[in-house]
């Protein structure tokens, strides 16, 4: 059995680290721009400007078992679907507000659509829910509000109740987790009470209390119990959630040193939403390093896809998940149920190990495809079979060194060497997988 602890939380997140890979989904008026999700912040667009995107929200193909296929082909075990983003639009029907899709050319609860899909597909299904709401009327302006340049912003806040908003909140989230049958992750976005400019006092960012962050995780658990969520309200709960970085080491809790459940999240292009002038995207090699990375660490990878308008994902989007599709058909067994190798086990220059629940087997990444021998320094008289994970071809091992006679001899009671092909295998990682004995 693998010796990592977690720091135990309130949700239940045993599937959760199991499963290790999801899809995050941003998707909502914002694709219609198709310049960043945040661009009515960015830009400062009026009201009534972002308003024609609703009136031109049209998914016409919009099939969300088409997503849920192309998710699990990817090798994902569960999905987070913005049901609201910053813009405060909302995917779902909601009783609460007249700004949802339902009222848009959509016309129909893309939620419920989302949620039955994945959940046929057999994958978990996690909602996403902004607390930032830049429609809402009792939201007061804040330095991250499109309006926060405005001449007349103390005047503008005047009568904006942020008990009212928090009360939306909770009822928002009591239609989610109770319409929608058994969520598994309510993803909260996010926390800014810090972000306070001194030059402009009247702009205050926003944190638990703003939110009434208590009461909404109240609301949440006692709807669905064991559901997960993450730690952006600034109230503590499941899930540590690094953005946009790859941590090299497994997460820790700030004051108590343990180790926690995390979960990196990760974009294609470095925008979450549809963007379509987006060209930093990420190559094959580095999706599947980072996943393999987060593993290796001990984490969760939530993959963004930002969907168009129509209701798809680009072509862009499509290559990037056919890369993890065509990787995980034959190599999966190194991710699911696996987690950072016990520290007996090094590894060696190029390399990134995964190890089984269980204890029972490693994996060995192969990032740089080292030539014709691994060497193994420590790993001798612990393997009991080597094979390649994707065709599960044997791989030779020795115990005495290398031995070539151009250049003697490297030494090591202790070293196992794989006898590797010279030729790296056509897989973008190859992964060696090691029965222990
Ligand atoms: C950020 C952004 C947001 C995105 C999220 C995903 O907080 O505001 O647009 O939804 O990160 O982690």
């Amino acid at each position: 059995m693998s010796s990592y602890q977690t720091r135990k939380t309130p949700g239940d997140t045993a599937w959760f680290r199991h499963d290790r890979f999801g899809m995050f989904i941003h998707w909502g008026l914002y694709a219609l721009p198709a310049r960043h999700e945040w661009v009515k912040s960015y830009e400062k667009t009026p009201e009534d400007v972002y308003d024609r995107y609703f009136r031109h929200f049209d998914p016409d193909l919009y099939d969300a078992k088409e997503w849920a296929r192309q998710a699990k082909a990817a090798g994902m075990k569960y999905a987070v679907l913005t049901t609201k983003h910053h813009e405060g639009f909302c995917l779902f029907d909601s009783q609460y507000t007249d700004y949802k899709c339902t009222n848009t050319p959509a016309g129909r609860d893309l939620v419920r659509e989302y949620v039955d899909a994945f959940r046929a597909e057999g994958l978990k299904i996690g909602f996403y829910y902004s607390l930032i709401d830049w429609h809402h009327p009792d939201v007061p302006i804040d330095p991250l509000h499109p309006r926060r340049d405005d001449e007349n912003v103390p005047e503008m806040n005047r009568g904006r109740d942020m008990h009212r908003y928090a009360e939306y909140m909770r009822n928002q989230v009591t239609e989610l987790l109770t319409n929608y049958g058994k969520i598994d992750i309510l993803w909260f976005d996010f926390s800014y009470s810090n972000n306070n400019p001194p030059e402009k006092p009247w702009l205050r960012g926003k944190g638990r209390d703003d939110w009434e962050a208590e009461k909404l995780i109240a609301t949440a658990r006692s709807l669905q119990p064991g559901i997960i969520i993450d730690n952006r309200t600034e109230i503590e709960q499941d899930l540590w959630t690094p953005e946009q970085y790859q941590p090299q080491s497994w997460v820790r809790h700030k004051e108590t040193g343990e180790l926690v459940t995390w979960e990196a999240c990760q974009t294609f292009s470095g925008s979450w939403g549809y963007y379509r002038d987006e060209t930093s995207w990420k190559s094959p090699e580095m999706l599947i390093q980072m996943l393999v990375q987060t593993v290796a660490l001990g984490g969760n990878l939530l993959m963004n896809v930002g969907p168009t308008a129509r209701g798809c994902f680009d072509y862009r989007a499509q290559a990037a998940l056919q890369v993890f599709a065509d990787w995980m058909k034959f190599n999966s067994r190194s991710i699911y149920g696996c987690t950072m190798a016990e520290p007996e086990f090094k590894a060696p220059n190029g390399c990134r190990l995964t190890q089984s629940e269980d204890g029972k087997r490693l994996y060995i990444h192969l990032f740089q495809y080292p030539y014709a021998f691994l060497e193994l320094p420590g790993f001798a008289g612990k393997v009991e079979y080597a094979q390649f994970l994707h065709d599960a071809s044997e791989i030779l091992f020795s115990e005495n060194g290398v031995k070539h006679f151009s250049e003697g001899r490297t030494q090591g009671d202790d070293l196992l060497v794989l006898n590797l092909p010279a030729v790296k295998p056509p897989v973008i990682v190859p992964v060696i997988e090691l029965f222990l004995k």
